[in-house]
């Protein structure tokens, strides 16, 4: 056997002319009684192998003309150029060596399934190219997110994700029993622990999972997501947005520039993801109320948006828009009112265009504890299971704002994705737990 470096797909374009080995699977294989073509895969990328008969000799061509696809492989050969392929190369294959050779049919053909089948077939979905792409976005926007903090002076904490209090409303929550406290529940957010570090160090972000038990089964609720939240103490409302806009931007730019081939692969139109910069439009509730009567929605002032009313605001616009001022009923305890108008909160959601709907939700908080006393009790929640977060507001307490972004909304639509499932590697809905 040949000393051959072992070499990533990504990387074959820098080995033009050497001769190298790749460790991966078969994605497919066409063949003639002389030829092969072998599509492989190692996880970086997709390259296509030719295995001629005459080179690899008589045995080892019969067990590739029987491979099964997805059977594990080591092969080595010589990188050439080929402009048509997307890779811009392909392998000349001459020592082919069998790792593990399948012996049922892969359940998942190259042919299109129904997502349920597909979806119970997770494990082995992942490795399609199309998800191959999804991954990989998804993985950049997670690298541009931190990256847009990390540039920008914030600290990242880490919450937990039992907690005591709970962090946004109490419709949705998954009970657990905890030792002598009795009920705990799985985090909905890290805001309110993020609001006590905001205090400790100014500007603070967390990233991590988070928990509703959301009984619709929608192509926008997962029960299990990752949320980041992030908490400035010091912003106001305009300040939370601007930071909102230009993070958001600088997210969509850095997948833009990052993962163009992702993009093209999975036929991604980047016409409305081009025009994501600073700075975006804002509308108030009120406003966008009166534009969905007018269009002939019977949503009264004061509920909060469906899903189809979010779709209709969003394409009204080219890039994400704020809609702000909500009234204090249809949001969450901890946001401050407009002091213009104490009936709506100083709030926003960012809706993202062509659709996709609330990707961002944020407000200003309330930082006099009377008021906040006050509302926890009117939301019906109990004061004595926020100690600890009204303190914050008897010991240097100061204005201050934040918002938390569904990272799988934000995959869904910077991908142009139909439904959140395909956008987090093992989605929980209502109906799943397996894989
Ligand atoms: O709007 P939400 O509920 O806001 C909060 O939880 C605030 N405490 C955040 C903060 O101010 N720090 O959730 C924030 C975002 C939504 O805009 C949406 O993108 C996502 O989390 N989200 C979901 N994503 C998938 N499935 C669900 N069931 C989601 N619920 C919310
Ligand atoms: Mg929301």
């Amino acid at each position: 056997m040949s000393e051959t470096t072992w070499v990533y797909i990504k990387d074959l374009k820098q080995h033009l002319g050497s001769k190298v080995e790749i460790r991966g699977w078969v994605r497919n294989k066409r063949s003639s009684g002389k030829v092969a073509f072998l599509q492989l895969r190692d996880g970086t990328d997709f390259v296509q192998g030719v295995v001629e008969k005459t080179v690899v000799g008589e045995e080892t061509y019969k067990i590739i003309r029987s491979l099964k696809i997805e059977s594990s492989v080591i092969v080595r050969g010589t990188v050439n150029k080929d402009e048509r392929a997307p890779s811009g190369v392909e392998l000349a294959v001459d020592e082919f060596e069998p790792i593990y050779l399948n012996k049922e049919d892969y359940p998942i053909a190259i042919k299109d399934h129904n997502v349920d089948f597909l979806m119970k077939y997770r494990h082995l979905w992942l490795r399609s190219k199309r998800q191959y792409h999804i991954m990989t976005i998804r993985t950049q926007i997670i690298k541009a997110l931190r990256e847009y903090y990390f540039n920008n002076g914030f600290l990242q904490i880490d919450n937990p994700i039992f907690t005591g209090s709970i962090g946004e409303s109490a419709g949705n929550l998954f009970e657990l029993d905890y030792y002598d406290y009795g009920k705990v529940y799985l985090a909905q957010t890290g805001q309110l622990y993020l609001e006590a570090a905001a205090l400790a160090y100014g500007k603070v972000f967390d990233f991590g999972p988070t928990f509703r038990a959301e009984k619709s089964k929608t192509r926008r609720h997962l029960i299990e997501f990752w949320m980041n939240d992030a908490e400035m103490a010091f912003y106001h409302h305009d300040d939370n947005l601007k930071l909102q806009e230009e993070f958001v931007s600088y997210i969509v730019q850095s997948v833009l520039e990052n993962c163009r081939e992702d993009l093209d692969a999975i036929g991604r139109d980047t016409t409305f993801l081009e025009k994501v910069k600073p700075p975006f439009q804002r509308i108030t509730y009120t406003e966008a109320v009166e534009m969905l009567q007018k269009d002939g929605f019977k949503i009264k002032w004061g509920s909060d948006f469906g899903t189809p009313e979010e779709i209709h605001i969003t394409k009204q616009f080219d890039k994400p828009v704020f809609v702000e001022k909500f009234p204090k009923a249809a949001k969450a305890f901890y946001m401050e009112p407009d002091p213009d108008n104490p009936e709506v909160v100083l709030c926003a959601d960012l809706l993202a265009p062509e659709g996709y709907g609330e990707i961002i939700g944020g407000s200003e908080r309330i930082w006099d504890k009377d008021l906040l006393v006050k509302r926890i009790i009117e939301s019906g929640l109990d004061p004595d299971e926020y100690k600890w977060y009204l303190e914050l507001r008897e010991y240097g307490s100061v204005p201050h704002s934040g918002y938390g972004i569904g990272l799988e909304r934000t995959v869904c639509w910077i991908c142009g994705l139909e439904h959140i499932r395909e956008s987090i590697p093992f989605a929980r809905t209502l109906y799943r737990v397996y894989p």
